[in-house]
C-alpha cells in the first residue's frame, strides 16, 4: 500500500487523451487503472508517456485537466480562478509561499482529496519531490512517541490566507493531524495552523507543539528514502490525506525555469471525514469570495 503506481501512457492512450473525444473506447483501460489505485491501490500514481515539448504546453494541459476529472471536480486555484497553477520560481512575488519560491517545502498536506502535479521541465539542480505514506509516519510516531498521539489526534484549528476574504476565518472544531482507521490518514499544514493561532490570539499548546517536532522529524526521516524526480512529461496524481508532499530546494538555469502545472480536485471517491472534505470546501469559498470582493488590504 506505501508505493507509487508507476503506469506509462500507450501512444494510443495518450492520442486519445489529446483528440476530441479523449473520453472514448482507447482511454477505457487508463481511466480504470487510475480509479483502481485510489479505491483500491496506494492512492499515488505516476503515468510516463506525455511529452509537452512534442505536443505542446497547452495540449498537455488540457490532457492532465481531461485526466484530472475522472477523478474529481476540480478546484480553482486562486480568486483569479484557473484551474491549473504554474508552480515555478517568481523572484518577483515577494509573498511566495510553496507555489512561487525555490525553497524546500518540508512535508505537508494541502487542502484538497486528491492533487495533482505535471512536470513541464524541471530544475537544472534539485527539485526532488517525494511523498511520505500516512501509515508509515503512524507506525514511526506510534513506536518512539506514542506519548505525543493523543495530541496529535485532536489536532488544532485551521484558519486561512489573511489576505482572502473568508466567512470562517477559523475553523469552528479542531482538525485531527492524525486518523486512525483501515487507512491511515493525515492533515498537517503548520501555515494553516499558524494562520487559526494568530487569528484566535493564542500560541499552540506545549503538547501539541512538541507533537508536530516529533512529526516533523519523522517526516523528514521518512521522506530521505523516498524522493525521486519528477522528469518532463511525468504526472503525478495522488491522495492529500494519505500521503504527505514536500520537496527539496532548487535552482534554475537563467532562462529555464522549473515549471510543474498544479491541480486540486474535490471528490467523494475516497471516503474521507467530513472535517477533511470541509478543508477544500473553504479555502474553495475563500477563493470565490475574493474573486468577487477583491483582496483585503494588510
Ligand atoms: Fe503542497
Amino acid at each position: 500500500m506505501g508505493e507509487i503506481v508507476r503506469r506509462a501512457v500507450l501512444p494510443d492512450e495518450a492520442a486519445a487523451l489529446l483528440s476530441d473525444e479523449p473520453d472514448g473506447a482507447a482511454s477505457n483501460e487508463l481511466h480504470a487503472d487510475l480509479i483502481t489505485c485510489f479505491i483500491a491501490g496506494s492512492r499515488a500514481i505516476l503515468l510516463r508517456g506525455l511529452y509537452p515539448d512534442r505536443i505542446g504546453e497547452a495540449a498537455f494541459e488540457r490532457a492532465l485537466l481531461v485526466l484530472g476529472k475522472w477523478l474529481g471536480v476540480p478546484s480553482i486555484q486562486s480568486p483569479n480562478g484557473e484551474l491549473i497553477a504554474r508552480v515555478e520560481h517568481n523572484p518577483d512575488d515577494v509573498q511566495a509561499r510553496g507555489t512561487h519560491s525555490h525553497d524546500e517545502l518540508q512535508g505537508h498536506t494541502d487542502l484538497h482529496d486528491i492533487l495533482a502535479l505535471a512536470c513541464v521541465r524541471p530544475a537544472e539542480r534539485g527539485g526532488e519531490s517525494f511523498l511520505v505514506p500516512a501509515h508509515e509516519l503512524h507506525d514511526c510516531l506510534l513506536a518512539n512517541h506514542g506519548e505525543g498521539m493523543a495530541t496529535l489526534r485532536e489536532g488544532y484549528y485551521f484558519g486561512t490566507n489573511p489576505v482572502l476574504q473568508s466567512d470562517h476565518p477559523v475553523s469552528e472544531d479542531k482538525v485531527p493531524v492524525l486518523f486512525d482507521g483501515e487507512r491511515k490518514l493525515v492533515c498537517w499544514n503548520g501555515y494553516f495552523m499558524r494562520m487559526a493561532a494568530q487569528s484566535r490570539g493564542e500560541q499552540l499548546p506545549d503538547a501539541l507543539a512538541r507533537g508536530l517536532d516529533h512529526l516533523r522529524a519523522a517526516a523528514m526521516n521518512l521522506s530521505e528514502r523516498r524522493t525521486f524526480m519528477l522528469r518532463e512529461g511525468d504526472i503525478l496524481f495522488w491522495h492529500n490525506w494519505s500521503w504527505l508532499h514536500g520537496r527539496t530546494a532548487f535552482q534554475d538555469q537563467s532562462n529555464q525555469r522549473r515549471r510543474l502545472l498544479r491541480l486540486w480536485l474535490r471528490t467523494d471517491l475516497i471516503d474521507r471525514p467530513p472535517i477533511l472534505a470541509q478543508r477544500g470546501a473553504r479555502i474553495d469559498a475563500d477563493h470565490r469570495l475574493t474573486q468577487s470582493l477583491g483582496y483585503r488590504l494588510p
